[in-house]
This record gives structure tokens, C-alpha cells and sequence, in this order.
């Protein structure tokens, strides 16, 4: 979306405000997908809009506010709204002396041009006479110290002014061309500019409609997000909660594997200890047998080194007595059937139920979901009436045919405006040549001349580039009067086109007199009542129409529509909304497929609890355990038996010994050794037990006190993150809706049904007519002005310097002068020539008798030139 750079900040704004508005909704539970992300619409009425056009700015400014001071000089008086509204209503009743006197600067400048116009031709052809009559414009005729002193300034002068008219004749030429260049694109855009507000009202349905088709934006938004709003918000609650549940089932899985762990421990103290107690005493009996017989085979007199082996048979006898050890029926008892559930199982399904939340949410909320798809995807009444609620028909069409009108109308005059620009630019064109002209033939005389004189005192120098030069610079007056005709009326035409279009037009609309005339009843003709023909409300005048429009004002604001209309009532979607919000409300989640510990785990629990496991008497076991089962080391005793029986010498003694040895490695082998064994199981789950026992008691306490709080709290937590979650959601699709709702009211108010084009129109021509065209029109007939004053001196010292450069006759020498006494002359001149001749050789007037007379002179003359063509005869015959 483009937008014009006078809307930047509007625009930036606008962001700032939506993003504290998002901020206030995402507060901090929801996530960072809570956030509403930046919807783009297709930006509308983007022609519409009319960028103001710059005042050109440029090297030239200086010369144009010179120009308009000027102007400003000649035209003293103020808009003249009398004399105006006269011409506008009853153009024949206009009088003369009202004109002449609002346009008292312009008829002093027609006088000055008038004056300019009789006198410098008539000088002109004056001049010509008389210089075809040889009278004037001649030559210096004898040279004197003074004259090249004023033979300088007047070169100096000329040049000065050539000068002058070279800087004004270039900047006619540029101004010229500017005038020509900006007159063609100026006009052009007059039927553009037309053309384009014609659209001002009647494009406004089409565009609102645009508008009210992209409100399909945040509904097709909203319509993806609900797609997936039962699985996110399943995932929310999964991840909140997962924290909790999972250490939970984890905590339960290890207590099913302890439980296991305890009551294997029980069954084996069971067993093992029943099995003791069994055999402990028959054990004991034999042990007792074999006592005896070895003590009475060792108190043998004949028995040999039997006394150390005796005081270790006395101790054959059984260490524990199994007999003392509590009895764990009832516990087992109690314990019978545990564990009935299998733990892992149900932790594996619990977690299982848990991890298909996201999806069981889906599925819980696909209903509401569905019917909130289909509130979404109508669109709201009002916005439909988006379009048709306009109610520009009839203004439009009044609008468009007005317009119409004038485009029409103008057509012509543009035409026209065309053609006579294009002659009065040849004619500038070729003007501002004549006056290049003169500045060239002044330069090249001056150029020439001052190198004929340089080369004067060269005797062999011939006269031919002063006279030259002296040609050129004639040339150029001749040029100046010819043409300070057409000069002078070319000026003026433009000078009073362009000065009152500057003067009365410019001025007064820069200061937006021009609006407050128009806006005064009886000023303009009622054909043209502009409130009337561009449809403006009453109570709007003209120049606030303009004011408001500026500021980017609603078309209803200014203009008459058939109706009212309020985009606010179209654009509040808040029964929409309200819809929306009361079926998110809905959405529920359900947790009691998630029991974490089932009936029999729970019976299991209990039994253990109470099972008094950690009320068994360990220590006595213990007590027992850590006793040996017999008293003496009975391998050491059956080795210590076959060795005594090898040393007997008496061999029957001997073999009885080695015998009991045999017999006791048999119980050993038979009744002792699984004894021991089960002893050391016994010590095992003792110590098991007794260690974990009353710990395990307290975790299974635990547990059930746990897993039972956290039954009932799950599903409330569950429903406030679904709360807050779908508070979250409702939040980011209003935010959708809502980002609509302030770009279409922004679209609508300022760039659709804006009536900014129309004093964007206003001031566009203004800065076309009066910066762009009046400012170089009046510049190159300022300029041109400029040149044709400067022409009178340059005619002026062009003649004079002309004589300085024509050759001068220093004595009256044999050569010299024959051209210019061809034939006799009258006595009149015969002195006037004497005279000067006597002055310029240096003597007084006083002595003028000294001279020959004009007689005298004449045959001198005579004979001089007869001398002459005998001379030139012989020099062409030899
Ligand atoms: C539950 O499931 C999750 C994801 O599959 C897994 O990471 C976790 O270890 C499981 N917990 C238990 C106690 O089985
Ligand atoms: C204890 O162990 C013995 C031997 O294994 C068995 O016969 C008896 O049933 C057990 N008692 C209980 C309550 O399990
Ligand atoms: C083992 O203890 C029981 C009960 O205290 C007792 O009756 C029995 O005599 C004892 N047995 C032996 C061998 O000491
Ligand atoms: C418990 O269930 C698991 C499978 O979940 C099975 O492998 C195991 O054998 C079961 N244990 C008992 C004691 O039934
Ligand atoms: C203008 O509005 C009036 C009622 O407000 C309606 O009757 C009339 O048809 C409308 N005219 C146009 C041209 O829309
Ligand atoms: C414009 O002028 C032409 C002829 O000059 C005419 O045919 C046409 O109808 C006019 N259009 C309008 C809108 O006045
Ligand atoms: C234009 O016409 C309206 C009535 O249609 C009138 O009230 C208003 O004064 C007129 N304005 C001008 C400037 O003539
Ligand atoms: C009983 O078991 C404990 C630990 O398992 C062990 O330290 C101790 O030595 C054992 N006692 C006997 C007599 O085996
Ligand atoms: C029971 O819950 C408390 C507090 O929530 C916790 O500190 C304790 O570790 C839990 N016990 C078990 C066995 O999970
Ligand atoms: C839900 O939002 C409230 C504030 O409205 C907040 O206090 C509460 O902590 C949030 N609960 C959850 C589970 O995010």
C-alpha cells in the first residue's frame, strides 16, 4: 500500500496505536503466538488523491520576483470586485474610464510604449535620410589629442551596453523557451485534472464496495485460525500441565516397581524363615549325635594330640535359633492378592490419555468450531451496506456532467491558447534573434574597429577594417530601428496578458480573495453559482469548502449528498463480534479419561499402607541373622579330624575318626550348607526390608494424598488455561477485525471519499497558471523590454563610435580625402572646412586669414585630382 508522503505519519501512528492495542490484549499469558500478526490490504483510491504540485523552484526566482515587483508597481490598486462583477453579469455596461482607472500603471506603460513607438522609427528614418544624404553619422575628420580619449569612452560605453543587451537577450531566450516548455504539459493537464475529478463522487460506490470485499481478509484469517484453534489450545494446556502430570506418573511407576521389590522381599523372609525354623531341628538333633560321639572318640586314652581338636568339638552346636524370630503371616496376609493392578501398564495409559490431549481438545471443540466457521463466514449487514449505503448517486451524476461540461468547453480555448502560444514563441524567438544580431554586428564592429585603429599608424595599413567595423556597427542600428516596432508591440501584448494575469488573477488568488468573490452572492453569474454547480452543502462557503478539503475532509462534509452518511454505522462490527465471542465462550475440555491411579492400584496402595510392614520386628531378626548357624567352624573341624585320624597309631581309632569326619562332610554337604544359604537370603530382605519399609510407607501415603489432589485440580486448571487461551484467541481475531475496521475507516475517510482532490485541483492550477507559466511569460517580456531600452543607446553610441572608426584625414595630404570633396563646393562649406582645417593643424582661429580661401582650395582640389588620375593613369599603363 502506497501512500501518498503527506500521510507517513498518519500512517505510522495508526501502527503505534495498533501495537498498543495489541499490547493491552496480549497480556502476559498469552503466548507469543497470542499476538495478532499485521494483516495487508489492497490500498484503494490511490489516484485519487492529488499530490500538490511544487512551486518550481530555480535559478531564475531572483529575476521573477523582480518581475513581480515590478508588477506590483505598475498595478497599485486592489482586487477590483466592482469592476469585475460588472464585467462577469453585464459585460456591456462595463465603462471605459473604471477600466482605465484600476489600469491607470498599464496605460502609463501604453503611453511609454506609444511614445517608443513613434519616436524610434521616426529618429530611425530621419537618420537614414539624412545619412543617405552623407548629413550625418560621417566622420571624424581630422585627428586631435582629445579624440582618443572620447574615442575610448565611447567604446567602453558601447561595449557596456552590448554587454547588457547580451545578458538580456540570452535571458529572453531562456525565458522564452521556459514559457514555451511549461505553457504545452500546463494546458494538457487542464482536461486531466477535469477528467480525474469527474470520478470524485461516482468512483466512491465502487471503491467503498473494494472495501467492504476485503473485509473477506480477516474473515479468511480468522477462518484458517479456527482450523486449528482446538489442537493449540490442547497443546497449550498439555504443555502447562505437563510439568505437573509427568513427574506424577513418573513417581507412580517407580512406586509400583518398589511395591513389587517389598513384597518379593516379604515372601522370600517368609519362605526362607519358614524353611530355618523347619530344619533347624532336626539339624540339631544330629549335630547333637555326632557331638557325642566325636567327644567320647576324642577323650580316647589312646587317642594321640586329640586335646586341641576336643574343645572345638564341644562347640558342634547350632549358633541362631530360628525359633525366636517374629512370625509375618498377617502381613503376608494382609498383602495377599497385591499387587492386584499392573502399575507400569496403567502409568503407560494414563500418559498415553494425557498426550492425546491436543487432539481430544480438537475433537471436543470441532462442534463449536464448526458453528463459529459458519458465523464467520457471513458478512456482517452493515458492512455489505458499505457501498450501497452511499448515497452520491445524484451528485455524482450532477458532478460528472458539470465537469463534463467544462471540459468541453475548454477544449476550444485550450486549442486556442496553443496556437497563439506557439506564434508568440516563434515571434520571441525570432525577436530575441534580431536583438543576438545586434549584439553580434556591435561586437564585431567594436572588435574590428579597435583593430583598425590599432593598425592605423602601420603606413601600410589600407582602411578596410575600420571601415568594416564602422559597417557592422550601422548594421546593427539599422537592425535596432527596423525592429523596435515589433519590439515594442510584442512587449506590450505580453507585458499586459501576462502583467494582469499576475496582477488580477495571481495575486488575488494567492490570497484566496479569488474564493471569497466567488463566494459572495451576485458576484458571479448565476450560470456560474459555483456553490450550486459543485453541490456544496449550505452551509459550507466556497473558501471553507476549500479549507476542509485541504485538511483531507470527508466528501460528505462539504458536499450536498441525498442523505446522510456515517461510515462508523457501517464499519462496527460489534454485533458480529459479539457472536463470535459468545461461541469461543463455549469451548470445553474434558480430563476424566485421565484417573493417574486406577481402582486396584488404589486398593493396592491401601493395603500396603496398612499392611503394618514397617511394624515387623527387624531387629530381632537381625538379632538371629548375624549369629553363625553353628557354632564352629565346621570345615576346620573336619580337616582337623582326618588329620588327627592319619596320625593315630592305633588304626581302628584312627579309621572311626576319619569315618566321623565323613559323616559330618556329609551333613554339611546335605543340611548345613542350605541352611547358611538361606540364612544369608534371610539377611538379604531383612535388610531390604527394614530399610526401605517405613520410607516406602510414607511415599505410598504420599502418593494416594497426591494423586488424588491432583485428580480434582487437573480439570480446573484445565479450564482456566482454556479460559485464558481462548480469551487469547477471541482477542488476536478481534484484532483482526479490528485492524480492518480502522484501515477501512482510514480508507474510506481519506482516500476515498475524500474531497481533497478538489483543492488539490485548485492549487494545482494555481501553481501551473501562476508559477509555472505566468512567472517565465512575464520574465522573457521583462527581459525583451529590457534589451529594446538598452537598443537606444547602443544606436546612440554605435553611431558616434562609427566615426571614429571610419578613416580620418590627418593634413591635407596629396591622397587624402579625395573621396570625400568628389566635386566643388559651395562657399558655405568651403569654410566651415577651412576652419576646421586650420584648427585642426593647430592654429588659432585668429589667424584664419592665413588661409587660403575656399576658391583657392577648390583649384587646388581640381588640380589635385587632375594630378591624381594622371598619376593612377601612368602607374596603370607601366
Ligand atoms: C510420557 O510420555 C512422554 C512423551 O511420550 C515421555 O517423554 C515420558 O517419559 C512419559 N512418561 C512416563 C512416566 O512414561
Ligand atoms: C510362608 O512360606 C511357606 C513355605 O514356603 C508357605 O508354605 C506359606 O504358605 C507361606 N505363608 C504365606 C502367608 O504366604
Ligand atoms: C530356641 O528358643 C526357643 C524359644 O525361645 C526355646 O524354646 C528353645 O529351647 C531354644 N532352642 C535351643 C536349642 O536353644
Ligand atoms: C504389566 O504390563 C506390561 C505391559 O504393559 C507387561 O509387559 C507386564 O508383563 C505386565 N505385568 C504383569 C505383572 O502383568
Ligand atoms: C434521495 O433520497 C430520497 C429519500 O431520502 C429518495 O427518495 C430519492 O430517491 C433519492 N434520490 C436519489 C437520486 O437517490
Ligand atoms: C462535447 O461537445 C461535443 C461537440 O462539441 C458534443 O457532441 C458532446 O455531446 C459534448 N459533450 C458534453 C458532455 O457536453
Ligand atoms: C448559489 O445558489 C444558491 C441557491 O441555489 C444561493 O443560496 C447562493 O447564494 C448562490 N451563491 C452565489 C455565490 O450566487
Ligand atoms: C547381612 O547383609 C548385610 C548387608 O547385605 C551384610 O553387610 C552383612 O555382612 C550380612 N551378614 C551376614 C551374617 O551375612
Ligand atoms: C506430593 O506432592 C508434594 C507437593 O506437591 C511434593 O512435594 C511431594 O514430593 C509429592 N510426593 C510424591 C510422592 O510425589
Ligand atoms: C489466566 O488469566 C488470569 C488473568 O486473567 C491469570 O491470573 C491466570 O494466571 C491465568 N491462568 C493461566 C493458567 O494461565
Amino acid at each position: 500500500m502506497r501512500l501518498p508522503g503527506s500521510l507517513g505519519p498518519l500512517v505510522l501512528l495508526l501502527g503505534l496505536e495498533l501495537a498498543l492495542c495489541r499490547g493491552q490484549v496480549a497480556s502476559q499469558y498469552c503466548g507469543p503466538q497470542g499476538q495478532a500478526e499485521r494483516l495487508h490490504f489492497t490500498g484503494l483510491g490511490k489516484g485519487r488523491w492529488l499530490d500538490p504540485q511544487a512551486r518550481p523552484l530555480g535559478s531564475l526566482d531572483p529575476l521573477y520576483r523582480m518581475v513581480r515587483g515590478f508588477l506590483d508597481v505598475v498595478q497599485l490598486n486592489p482586487f477590483p470586485e466592482g469592476l469585475v462583477r460588472v464585467a462577469l453579469n453585464e459585460p456591456s455596461s462595463v465603462r471605459t474610464s473604471d477600466v482605465v482607472r484600476y489600469e491607470a500603471g498599464y496605460v502609463v506603460c501604453a503611453v511609454i510604449a506609444a511614445l517608443f513607438l513613434l519616436i524610434v522609427p521616426t529618429v530611425g528614418f530621419c537618420f537614414c535620410c539624412c545619412r543617405c544624404r552623407r548629413r550625418c553619422g560621417g566622420r571624424v575628420k581630422v585627428e586631435h589629442k582629445s579624440m582618443a580619449c572620447e574615442r575610448g569612452s565611447l567604446m567602453t560605453f558601447l561595449l557596456l551596453i552590448t554587454l547588457l543587451l547580451l545578458t538580456g537577450v540570452v535571458c529572453a531566450f531562456i525565458t522564452n523557451q521556459r514559457t514555451h516548455e511549461e505553457m504545452g504539459p500546463g494546458v494538457r493537464a487542464v482536461p486531466g485534472m477535469l477528467n480525474s475529478l469527474q470520478g470524485l463522487v461516482s468512483d466512491v460506490p465502487k471503491e467503498l464496495q473494494a472495501v467492504a470485499d476485503q473485509f473477506s481478509i480477516p474473515q479468511n484469517r480468522v477462518l484458517d485460525e479456527l482450523d486449528g484453534v482446538g489442537v493449540n489450545i490442547g497443546s497449550t494446556i498439555h504443555t502447562q500441565l505437563r510439568g505437573t502430570v509427568y513427574p506424577m506418573l513418573a513417581s507412580l511407576h517407580r512406586l509400583g516397581q518398589d511395591l513389587q521389590v517389598s513384597l518379593d522381599h516379604l515372601q522370600l523372609l517368609n519362605s526362607s524363615t519358614v524353611y530355618l525354623q523347619n530344619h533347624q531341628e532336626p539339624l540339631g538333633s544330629s549335630l547333637q549325635d555326632h557331638r557325642h560321639k566325636l567327644l567320647s572318640l576324642l577323650q580316647d586314652a589312646q587317642c594321640q594330640g586329640c586335646a586341641s581338636v576336643l574343645s572345638h568339638s564341644q562347640l558342634l552346636e547350632l549358633g541362631a535359633n530360628f525359633s525366636q524370630v517374629p512370625s509375618v503371616i498377617s502381613v503376608l496376609q494382609k498383602l495377599k492378592g497385591v499387587p492386584e493392578a499392573n502399575f507400569s501398564n496403567m502409568v503407560q495409559k494414563d500418559n498415553s490419555t494425557f498426550n492425546t490431549l491436543p487432539l481430544l481438545t480438537a475433537m471436543e471443540t470441532a462442534d463449536i468450531v464448526q458453528e463459529l466457521k459458519e458465523e464467520v463466514t457471513h458478512i456482517p449487514e452493515q458492512v455489505r451496506g458499505l457501498s450501497e449505503g452511499f448515497p452520491g448517486s445524484e451528485a455524482a451524476d450532477r458532478w460528472r456532467q458539470a465537469l463534463a461540461e467544462a471540459e468541453n468547453s475548454s477544449r476550444p480555448y485550450l486549442h486556442m491558447i496553443q496556437k497563439y502560444e506557439r506564434y508568440r514563441w516563434i515571434a520571441g524567438y525570432v525577436l530575441s534573434s534580431v536583438v543576438l544580431l545586434v549584439v553580434i554586428c556591435n561586437l564585431l564592429g567594436l572588435g574590428l574597429g579597435l583593430w583598425g585603429i590599432s593598425a592605423r599608424e602601420d603606413s601600410s595599413h589600407t582602411e578596410a577594417k575600420g571601415e568594416a567595423g564602422a559597417q557592422f556597427l550601422m548594421v546593427g542600428v539599422g537592425l535596432s530601428f527596423l525592429f523596435s516596432g515589433p519590439f515594442i508591440l510584442l512587449i506590450f501584448a505580453t507585458f499586459l496578458l501576462g502583467g494582469n494575469i499576475q496582477t488580477l488573477v495571481c495575486r488575488s488568488w494567492e490570497s484566496q480573495e479569488l474564493y471569497q468573490f466567488a463566494d459572495t452572492p451576485g458576484n458571479l453569474p448565476p450560470s456560474m453559482n459555483l456553490s450550486h454547480l459543485l453541490g456544496l452543502k449550505k452551509d459550507v462557503s466556497i473558501p471553507s469548502a476549500y479549507q476542509q478539503c485541504k485538511k483531507g475532509a470527508a466528501l460528505w462534509k462539504v458536499l450536498q449528498l441525498n442523505g446522510s452518511y456515517d461510515p462508523e454505522k457501517h464499519l462496527d462490527i460489534n454485533k458480529y463480534t459479539a457472536r463470535l465471542q459468545e461461541e469461543v465462550r463455549k469451548f470445553r475440555v474434558d480430563m476424566k479419561d485421565l484417573d493417574l491411579l486406577n481402582e486396584a492400584a488404589k486398593r493396592d496402595l491401601e493395603a500396603f499402607r496398612s499392611s503394618g510392614i514397617e511394624k515387623i520386628d527387624y531387629p530381632s531378626f537381625l538379632a538371629q541373622v548375624h549369629k553363625p548357624v553353628l557354632k564352629v567352624d565346621i570345615l576346620k573341624l573336619i580337616k582337623e579330624l582326618e588329620k588327627l585320624g592319619q596320625a593315630q597309631t592305633e588304626s581302628a581309632l584312627g579309621q572311626q575318626l576319619k569315618q566321623e569326619a565323613q559323616t559330618l562332610q556329609a551333613l554339611y554337604q546335605e543340611k548345613i550348607l542350605l541352611q547358611q544359604a538361606h540364612a544369608v537370603a534371610l539377611n538379604r530382605s531383612v535388610h531390604a526390608l527394614s530399610a526401605s519399609a517405613s520410607n516406602l510407607q510414607l511415599v505410598v501415603s504420599e502418593t494416594l494424598v497426591n494423586a488424588s489432589t491432583l485428580k480434582t485440580e487437573l480439570p480446573v486448571r484445565a479450564h482456566w488455561i482454556l479460559r485464558n487461551e481462548s480469551e487469547c484467541f477471541l482477542n488476536r481475531e478481534l484484532a483482526y477485525f479490528n485492524q480492518y475496521g480502522d484501515w477501512a475507516r482510514e480508507m474510506v475517510t481519506k482516500h476515498i471519499a475524500t474531497c481533497q482532490p478538489l483543492s488539490g485541483a485548485l492549487d494545482n492550477g494555481r501553481v501551473i497558471l501562476c508559477d509555472r507559466i505566468a512567472n517565465p511569460w512575464n520574465a522573457f517580456w521583462f527581459c525583451l523590454a529590457w534589451c529594446t531600452f538598452l537598443l537606444i543607446p547602443s544606436i546612440i553610441f554605435a553611431i558616434k563610435t562609427t566615426k571614429h572608426f571610419r578613416p580620418i584625414r590627418k593634413r591635407l595630404s596629396f591622397w587624402e580625402g579625395l573621396d570625400f570633396f568628389p566635386r566643388l563646393p559651395s562657399p558655405a562649406h568651403c569654410q566651415r572646412v577651412r576652419c576646421k582645417l586650420l584648427i585642426s593643424e593647430g592654429r588659432s582661429p585668429v589667424s584664419l586669414d592665413a588661409c587660403i580661401t575656399c576658391q583657392e582650395a577648390a583649384s587646388f582640389w581640381v588640380a589635385k585630382i587632375n594630378l591624381y588620375y594622371s598619376l593612377s593613369f601612368a602607374e596603370s599603363t607601366s
